[in-house]
């Protein structure tokens, strides 16, 4: 979907939305593909390319606010579909940073040796809950899934430091007021977007800026690393401006920093792990490479990881 077809619907140009947010187009699943549809496809994918067998797999986690379901999680839909009957599975809510908080519970699971071999998941259907009467929220979103297989080291390879904090106090900057057990449907339900997508852009933009920059240099420090030693910097793919205002702030050179937000806009937790793909796939990571994920979304939550590739 590009910015000319959200001409069409809303009071919107492809002008505003480039200069504001650096998004050219977004994928959009169609009605009947799910979040964990996508999450499949890119398992199958993660699996191929890491030579890893599902009976191997003894843990699954996934970042979404979009399951299929309420009940029971995508995860245990993830499993089904792909046979791994030899793992626990379950879902991680944290919004935009579900991917990263997957793979810091399955490094500590896998480093405390309570599992081997984890499948990390972050996925999301947001076409599903965006409002796409409201300009400024619905221009944002896109649709998308990715994985990573995640597994012991022997070398000192693998996750060196994590950061994870939220702050609650902020939970309505970015929320769903109707459809969970505080404010269930009724049959008056008017359908007046109350049950989509509701975010205070402009305050969400200035918390994220500040407290991502401040978990990526939390985690640089635990490990003892300097920004000119990070090879690539993967962020949460929400704003161009808010990606570059980040680099800006911890001294990372622009040819360092990965964005391949002009194709698929913000996909919450599906956003890092596509990143990371797309790098990893394209060259740009090498073993031994140091790699700093980030993300920040609704709760309001944020993370960091530095990763020895
Ligand atoms: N087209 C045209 N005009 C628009 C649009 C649009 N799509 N959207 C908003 N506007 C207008 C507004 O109405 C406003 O008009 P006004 O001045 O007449 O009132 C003007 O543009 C400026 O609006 P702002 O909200 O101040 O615009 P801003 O520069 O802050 O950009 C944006 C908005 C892109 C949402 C930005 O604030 C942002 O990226 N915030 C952070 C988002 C984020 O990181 N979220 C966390 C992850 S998401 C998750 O967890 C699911």
């Amino acid at each position: 979907m590009t910015n000319l077809d959200f001409e069409k619907i809303v009071d919107t140009s492809d002008e505003w939305i480039t200069t504001r947010t650096g998004i050219k187009e977004r994928h959009i699943a169609s009605d009947t593909m799910t979040t964990a549809d996508m999450s499949v496809e890119a398992c199958k994918r993660a699996m191929d390319m890491a030579k890893c067998r599902k009976e191997d797999i003894d843990l699954v986690i996934c970042g979404t606010v979009t399951p299929d379901y309420r009940l029971p999680s995508n995860a245990c839909m993830i499993q089904k579909e792909l046979g791994l009957t030899n793992a626990l599975a379950f879902d991680v809510v944290a919004a935009c940073t579900g991917f990263i908080n997957g793979l810091v519970i399955a490094n500590s699971y896998i480093s405390t040796g309570l599992y081997k071999k984890a499948l990390v998941i972050g996925a999301e259907k947001l076409s599903a809950i965006a409002n796409y009467k409201d300009r400024t929220t619905c221009v944002l979103f896109g649709d998308g899934a990715g994985a990573v297989v995640v597994e012991p080291s022997a070398n000192e390879r693998g996750i060196v430091s994590s950061f994870m904090k939220s702050d609650g106090r902020l939970w309505q900057l970015l929320w769903m007021e109707v459809g969970g057990i505080k404010n269930p449907y009724t049959p008056e339900f008017p359908y007046d977007g109350s049950d989509k997508i509701f975010m205070n852009g402009a305050e969400v933009f200035k918390v994220a800026v500040k407290e991502m920059a401040k978990a990526v240099e939390n985690v640089l420090e635990k490990a003892n690393v300097s920004p000119s030693d990070i090879a690539l910097f993967v962020p949460h793919q929400a704003n161009l401006r808010i990606i570059d205002a980040l680099a800006k702030r911890l001294k990372i050179s622009p040819e360092r920093v990965f964005k391949n937000i002009e194709k698929y806009g913000n996909t919450s937790a599906a956003s890092v792990p596509i990143a990371l793909d797309e790098a990893n796939r394209e060259g740009r990571i090498k073993p031994g490479d140091y790699v700093v994920v980030v993300a920040f979304g609704g709760g309001l939550i944020w993370g960091s990881a530095l990763i020895k590739w």
